[in-house]
């Protein structure tokens, strides 16, 4: 074992040289040419017979993210990417979904608690020039969702390409609080996503063992679909809701000017009380809502700080912090000069969270997180069954685990791995109970869809599944580093 993984090694040092030559991420002043920072598109649908009804379209298109060079996407309703969907809780909503892709796709709502018919998984396959129309009641609490292509062992290359959009859900709760919230002028939307382009401009992507082992990594990093964009800031008090849509990369939020930043929200919506930070890491498929104050009027930029990444001993640490996983680089320009004056505040109490006593869970499910190293995973047998949960790989045909709706469950997710793995579990809002051996931060107090696990560490997570319940069709439990989840760290859960 210890001599395949030396020769593996060996064999990654040079493809490191071959593959990630453009290492740094930005050597050069990123915003020297100004791009425009672009809002996603708003989309609130219509109502009709008492059901807000979306229409999206699967699409090929074709944008210019380098002056003058095209590159090859997919989108929804749009060349790349799709538009913010926008509804309330307890709406009943329905969306026509048709694939005029040219191949099969699915599209997942991730984070919702819904039925299993409608999550979107690998199960709900939408064929080519199919319409598949997903409708359920929105449960869940004020928050940002999102939604993205979730095909069997496609997942990785079909968001890669541009299937995925944001979904923001309203409710009294986040109204009457009186946070920023005037969509695109000071509560702001950001899609982070890291792409690799060859010298046409089209996009790169997975190509090389290590590429596979760690995830998709790329030079640039798409802000709502921009590279480094500026945002000309209307207001002084600007909330910004980020989703970190990489396939692979962890960022570690914050500001140029290391200036304060007011966490009040996560994946599954408001924390019960605002928290002052100035670095934030945000895994693969995680949302953070924060709140800035620019009445300073100065500039800033938003980054991503050298540490996002826990680095593990040994081999893995030494490729991972060779190949530029883990720098410092721009992602976002603020200017602040012509914003107004704001009503928003911050109040030092934003919602009530229920009390969950670990003790009403009806049990301990055991999660381990492992991945093959070594020689293995260059015999390139169709890269399917090179990471595991519980030691097994995706099975379509296998149950994984089995719950009981209207019950707790507390899981012990052991990585066993060098490599950190976001755990994201489908149809649930969660709460971390204990992480890598200590109590969550206030920051991480909050409900969420998706947990990091260091390498060999540990998560007690307690999960609730309400509901819905199915005997049949199963939601997903996986690593987000989507190409892990491609390559098999995968698993089918029932709720019953
Ligand atoms: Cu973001 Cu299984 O999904
Ligand atoms: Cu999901
Ligand atoms: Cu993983």
């Amino acid at each position: 074992m210890k001599r395949r993984n030396f020769l593996v090694a060996g064999a990654l040092g040079t493809a490191g040289v071959a593959f990630f030559g453009a290492k740094s991420l930005y050597s050069y002043d990123v915003f020297e040419e100004e791009r425009k920072f672009i809002v996603p598109p708003l989309y609130e649908g219509e109502i009709k017979d008492g059901k807000r009804v979306f229409n999206l379209n699967l699409q090929k298109g074709e944008m210019e993210f380098f002056k003058g060079l095209k590159t090859e996407t997919i989108g929804i309703n749009a060349p790349f990417l799709g538009p913010t969907l926008r509804a309330k809780k307890d709406e009943f909503i329905k969306v026509n979904i048709k694939n005029s892709l040219g191949y099969d796709s699915t599209i997942h709502w991730h984070g919702f608690e819904l039925p299993a018919k409608m999550d979107g998984g690998p199960h709900q396959i939408i064929k080519n020039e199919a319409i598949w129309s997903p409708e359920f009641v929105i449960k869940n609490r004020a928050s940002m969702l999102w939604y993205h292509s979730h095909l069997l062992h496609q997942t990785g290359a079909q968001v890669y390409k541009g299937l995925a959009g944001l979904f923001i859900i309203d409710e009294d709760e986040s109204t009457s609080v009186n946070l920023p919230s005037e969509y695109g002028v000071d509560d702001i939307p950001i899609v982070l996503q890291d792409r690799n382009f060859n010298n046409d401009g089209s996009f790169r992507y997975v190509s090389s063992m290590p590429e596979k082992m760690m995830g998709i990594h790329g030079n640039y990093v798409l802000v709502n679909g921009v590279i480094a964009p500026t945002l000309k800031a209307k207001k002084r008090l600007i909330r910004f809701r980020i989703l970190n849509g990489s396939n692979a990369r962890y960022y570690l939020l914050g500001f140029s000017d290391h200036r304060k930043f007011k966490l009040v929200g996560s994946d599954g919506g408001l924390l019960e009380k605002p928290v002052s930070l100035n670095q934030i890491k945000l895994a693969p498929a995680q949302r953070v809502d924060i709140v800035v104050d620019m009445s300073d009027g100065k500039d800033v930029a938003l980054k991503s700080y050298k540490g996002a990444l826990k680095q593990s001993r040994g081999m893995m640490g030494m490729m991972m912090g060779g190949m530029g996983f883990d720098m410092e680089f721009d992602l976002l320009k603020v200017e602040s000069k012509g914003a107004k004056s704001s009503s928003a505040e911050v109040p030092s109490d934003l919602a009530k969270h229920p009390v969950w006593d670990p003790k009403i869970a009806v049990g301990v499910r055991n999660i381990t997180l492992q991945m093959r190293m070594g020689m293995g995973m260059m015999s390139g047998d169709g890269g399917d069954d090179n990471f595991f949960i519980n030691g097994k790989s995706m099975d379509m045909n296998r149950i994984d685990a089995i719950a009981k709706k209207d019950t707790f469950e507390i899981w012990k997710v052991m990585n066993k791995s060098p490599m950190s793995h976001p755990l994201h579990i489908h149809n649930t809002q969660f709460k971390i109970l204990s992480i890598n051996g200590r109590q969550p931060y206030p920051g991480e107090a909050g409900f969420v869809d998706t947990v990091n696990v260091d390498p060999m560490g540990i998560a007690y997570i307690m999960v609730p599944f309400r509901y819905y319940s199915d005997s049949k069709v199963p939601y997903m439990f996986h690593c987000h580093i989507l190409e892990h989840e491609d390559g098999g760290m995968m698993g089918q859960l029932l709720v019953v």
